[in-house]
C-alpha cells in the first residue's frame, strides 16, 4: 500500500481516519500492516489493505481472473487480433478524452484483473481499484509498480472510501454481479465529488431469448465445480464457427450465449464469465437513468447497444 492511499481511505464505520501500523515495508510501499478504527483492525496483507475475510460470493472471479491474469491486458495484446480491445471499449464508455483523467482520482469499482486500471494509470490518474475477488491481487501484480497505482480489496456495499472525493467513477460489469445492483450503484455514487462524473456498463434485459435461455442454463452452470464449467467453456472454440453459419448461427446463439470473440482465449474466458456468476442480473436503459437521477446526476449518456451510461453529478 502507498502512503498516498490514506489521503481517500476512511473507517466504513465512523468515515474517521484510521490509524497506520506498519510491519514490513518493501520498495516505498507498505507490504503488511494493519489500519485500525473504532475497535477494528484491517489487515495490509501483500501490499494490499483487506476489508473483507473471505471472497463471498465472487470466488468464481477470483478463480477466472487468476486463469486469466492478463488475457484482456492491452499491453498483453499488442499486435494480436485484439489489439486495443480495453482501450477501445473504456473509451466508448464516456463523455471525455481518457488523457482528461491526468491527476484526477479515479474509482475502478469492481477492478477485476485491472483491464481498464492499467488504461487510467497510463493517463496518469490517481487510480483506486477495489475488487470484492482476489483477482485484485493480480491487478496489483499487472500494474502495482505504477506510483499512481492503488489497491483495496473491499466490498461495494460497505467501502473505506471517502465520500464526494472522486472526480470520476467507473464500474464496468460489476454491478449486475451483486445482490442488489441498484444498491451497489447508490453506494458507489455516493463517492462521485459534486460535478465528477460516473460511468457503468450492466448487462440488458431487453433481448429475452438470451435473457430465459442464460436463466436456463445457469440453474445448471451456478451449481458445477468451477474446474468442470472452464473445461467446459472451451466448447465456445468450436461454437464460433459454427454460430457464424447464416440462420442456423444466428438461432442457436440465442439458445446458448457465448461471446463472438476472435480470441479464442477471450470466448474461453466471457464463456465462464457468463455462465459462472452466482448474481448475474440483467437491466433496462429505464431503470438505469433512475439510478442516476435519484442519486442527483445530470444529462445522463446513453450510448448503444449494452446498457452503458455515463453522468455528471449536481
Ligand atoms: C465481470 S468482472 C469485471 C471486471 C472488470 N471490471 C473488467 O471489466 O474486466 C466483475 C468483477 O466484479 C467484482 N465484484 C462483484 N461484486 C462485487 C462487490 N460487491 N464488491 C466489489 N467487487 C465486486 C468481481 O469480483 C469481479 O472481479
Ligand atoms: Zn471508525
Amino acid at each position: 500500500m502507498k502512503k498516498e492511499l490514506l489521503d481517500i481511505l476512511c473507517c466504513p464505520r465512523c468515515k474517521g481516519k484510521f490509524s497506520l501500523r506498519t510491519d514490513a515495508m518493501e520498495s516505498d510501499e507498505i507490504k503488511e500492516g494493519a489500519l485500525s478504527c473504532c475497535g477494528n483492525t484491517y489487515k495490509i496483507i501483500n501490499f494490499i489493505p483487506r476489508f473483507i475475510n473471505t471472497d463471498k460470493y465472487v470466488s468464481s472471479f477470483s478463480f477466472e481472473w487468476r486463469l486469466h491474469k492478463r488475457t484482456q491486458l492491452d499491453s498483453a495484446n499488442i499486435n494480436t487480433d485484439m489489439a486495443g480491445q480495453s482501450r477501445k471499449d473504456f473509451e466508448k464508455r464516456v463523455d471525455f478524452r481518457l488523457s482528461e483523467l491526468k491527476g484526477k482520482w479515479v474509482l475502478d469499482a469492481g477492478c477485476g484483473m485491472g483491464r481498464f486500471s492499467e488504461i487510467a494509470v497510463k493517463e496518469g490518474a490517481n487510480l483506486v481499484a477495489v475488487d470484492l475477488s482476489f483477482a485484485v491481487d493480480m491487478a496489483y501484480e499487472n500494474i502495482g509498480a505504477a506510483k499512481n497505482a492503488h489497491f483495496i480489496q473491499a466490498d461495494l456495499f460497505n467501502l473505506p472510501l471517502r465520500e464526494n472525493s472522486f472526480d470520476f467513477v467507473y464500474s464496468f460489469g460489476v454491478l449486475h454481479h451483486t445482490p442488489d445492483c441498484s444498491a451497489a450503484f447508490d453506494s458507489i455514487a455516493k463517492l462521485v465529488k459534486p460535478s465528477g462524473k460516473l460511468a457503468i456498463f450492466v448487462y440488458s434485459s431487453y433481448n429475452k431469448g438470451i435473457v430465459y435461455s442464460s436463466a436456463f442454463w445457469r440453474l445448471f452452470t451456478t451449481m458445477m465445480p468451477k474446474r468442470l464449467l472452464y473445461i467446459l467453456s472451451y466448447i465456445s472454440v468450436p461454437l464460433y464457427y459454427f454460430y457464424r453459419i447464416p440462420v442456423a448461427g444466428n438461432i442457436a446463439k440465442m439458445l446458448f450465449v457465448i461471446p463472438m470473440w476472435k480470441d479464442s482465449r477471450w470466448r474461453v474466458l466471457d464463456t465462464f464469465d457468463w455462465y459462472s456468476p452466482k448474481y448475474q442480473s440483467k437491466h433496462t436503459h429505464w431503470e438505469v437513468s433512475d439510478w442516476f437521477k435519484k442519486n442527483g446526476f445530470k444529462n445522463a449518456q446513453i450510448y448503444e447497444g449494452e446498457i452503458t451510461m455515463s453522468a455528471q453529478k449536481g
